[in-house]
């Protein structure tokens, strides 16, 4: 890319799902390990690459692999990464995770529009003393997950052929998968999907300004819900089995989430 290059969307491809990042034309790839200060990922599956390139017309820049906190990263080293997306001029931040689905109507396979989430990790990326260059310190969550960029992605969906699920996302530490009476328990407080990333980015990019668009993937049902033991392997497996179909969805997002309409 010519070093004038300026991406407008970030994106950051969850589990099983870095391979849609080939669909990036002149793509610049950069390793984590190239990228001062960025924490290493290590987790199968995960590439553990910033590519920066063209997706659908708009310029992207797309994180394959994310940092997790049960890595033992604190989620401050989570949010840097999402706070060199923005230097980089992104406006817009497209999150995809994969989920255990908790909501009684969702079947694996389902992809779940992200309306809003409970933080249950028990960190926070922003915690300590506040850079107000980059955002202030206390800031509004009420319309975190954007309803712009919600109505966006029906709209993407209508166009790609699909049917979108919507709801609240769980944000675990992890590393382990739910107990079932803690999926009940998140079930009675509203929660529709559990998973191990996403909440801190987006703390991380509503302190910015930045815009969030989310998706995930339920690419299991939670523990207690169904009847079968959870894998990292499987899980991934229908990640990678549901990449065509995100792939025609991200085509068509991310032209909408582009256009400079209504930020
Ligand atoms: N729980 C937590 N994280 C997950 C799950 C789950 O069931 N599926 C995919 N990521």
């Amino acid at each position: 890319q010519a070093p004038d290059f300026c991406p407008q969307v970030g994106v950051v491809l969850g589990s099983g799902m870095g391979n849609l990042a080939a669909n990036l034309k002149d793509a610049r790839v950069l390793t984590y390990g190239q990228i001062p200060h960025w924490p290493p990922s290590h987790v199968a599956g995960h590439a553990g690459e910033l590519r920066l390139g063209t997706w659908a017309g708009v310029p992207c820049a797309v994180m394959c692999g994310r940092v997790h906190a049960y890595e033992g990263h604190p989620a401050a080293q989570v949010a840097f990464a999402v706070q060199v997306l923005a230097k980089l001029g992104v406006h817009s931040l497209l999150l995809t995770n994969a989920a255990g689905g908790i909501a009684p109507h969702f079947n694996v396979g389902d992809l779940m529009v992200i309306h809003d989430h409970i933080n249950f990790t028990g960190d926070n990326p922003l915690l300590g003393p506040n850079d107000e260059s980059i955002g202030p310190r206390f800031f509004d969550m009420g319309e975190a997950y954007s309803p712009v960029a919600r109505a966006m992605w029906q709209q993407a969906a209508g166009r790609a052929g699909l049917t979108l699920q919507g709801g609240v996302y769980v944000g675990v530490l992890g590393p382990n998968y739910e107990t079932p009476a803690e999926v009940r328990m998140f079930g009675r407080w509203g929660g529709d999907a559990v998973g191990m990333s996403t909440v801190h980015e987006v703390l991380a990019a509503r302190h910015l300004g930045l815009r969030v668009a989310a998706l995930s993937l339920i690419s299991n049902l939670a523990a207690g819900i169904g009847n079968q033991t959870l894998t990292h392997e499987e899980i991934g497996e229908i990640g990678r089995a549901s990449q065509p179909r995100l792939a025609r969805l991200l085509q068509q997002m991310l032209p909408l989430l582009a256009s400079p309409n209504d930020r």
